[in-house]
């Protein structure tokens, strides 16, 4: 079977610094069009921006060619065809496979069916092992080490496939996480026992002025609506965080405020003129960490 990128996890430490460091080098050398004989698949089952966006750009960038489609409602499957069979097709046309779906494993399934690498683009609640790694090059980026970082994640931790893969990936450097949520949004019982596992330490608030002035990262996330089984409960909760610049008085000077995006109410926007505020170059790095991503997963670098 081809190495493909599914979860975090399926990246040692070694891997994960040497494609931070490989995206180092396409950050500097924007255009090294070295995979001209590649097709690579884009198949997005759920809405995206960025991701799918910035990987096409990668794939562009890198000199390869793009097929799939930004919504599969003008595919077979409307016609019945299954989930399956579509991969296998594909793998048919392209030498890679890039895939975003709502549902948790679906990129597991793609990969145990295709003949080509799978990268998980985001599945469901459960991983989106490439922001994890754009999320850790632009905390490399900004505070010039991975290691012994206070980290405060705020807001939808139950859904928010972000938090887990970068909760995971970062157990590695020595974090003190902070994992800031409404009870209904707490950080998944399974990613605190594998920190438990791996002897990190963290603690759990619902207040988000309670660690604002002591991490050096503030990862906030969006409420992720479409995750919740029922609009009531998405109600309950969708309002509960709200950070304006006046609330950034007393932060240490090296803080970073990220943010997966899309961001809905839950950073305000007099935060983006703050020297704290970098999620729109966080979102533009994901550019150079997928086309590290790609060329890895091609063995080329
Ligand atoms: N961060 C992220 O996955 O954004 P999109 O949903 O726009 O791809």
């Amino acid at each position: 079977m081809p190495k493909s990128l599914i979860s975090i996890q399926d990246f040692t430490k070694d891997e994960i610094l040497h494609v931070l460091e490989t995206a180092k080098e396409f950050e500097a050398n924007r255009f090294p069009n070295i995979l001209s004989d590649k097709v690579i698949a884009c198949l997005f089952f759920e809405p995206s921006t960025r991701t799918r966006c910035s990987f096409e750009a990668a794939v562009n960038r890198l000199g390869a060619r793009v097929i799939g489609w930004p919504d599969n409602r003008n595919t077979s499957q409307s016609k019945g065809e299954t989930f399956e069979d579509t991969i296998k097709i594909i793998s048919n046309y392209a030498d890679m496979i890039v895939m975003r779906h709502p549902t948790e494993g679906a990129a597991a399934i793609a990969a145990s069916v295709a003949s080509v690498p799978v990268i998980n683009a985001g599945d469901g609640a459960n991983q989106h092992p490439t922001q994890t790694l754009l999320d850790m090059y632009t905390i490399l980026q900004t505070q010039g080490r991975l290691d012994s970082l206070t980290i405060n994640m705020v807001g939808d931790l139950r859904y928010g496939r972000t938090v887990h893969s970068l909760s995971e990936a970062m157990a590695d450097f020595k974090p003190h996480f902070v994992f800031t949520s409404p009870e209904e949004l707490k950080m998944p019982k399974k990613y605190l026992d594998y920190l438990d596992s791996k002897g990190v330490a963290y603690e759990q608030t619902s207040r988000m002025e309670d660690h604002l002035d002591d991490c050096d990262i503030l990862y906030m996330t969006r409420v992720q609506q479409e995750r919740f089984p029922s609009k009531e409960d998405y109600d309950k909760v969708k309002d509960t965080y709200r950070l304006t610049a006046s609330m950034l008085g007393g932060v240490k000077p090296n803080l970073k405020i990220l943010h997966p995006l899309p961001r809905i109410t839950e950073i305000a926007q007099d935060v983006d003129e703050t020297p704290y505020a970098y999620y729109f170059q966080q979102a533009r790095n994901g550019m150079f960490v997928r086309m590290a991503v790609i060329s890895y997963l091609f063995g080329i670098r």
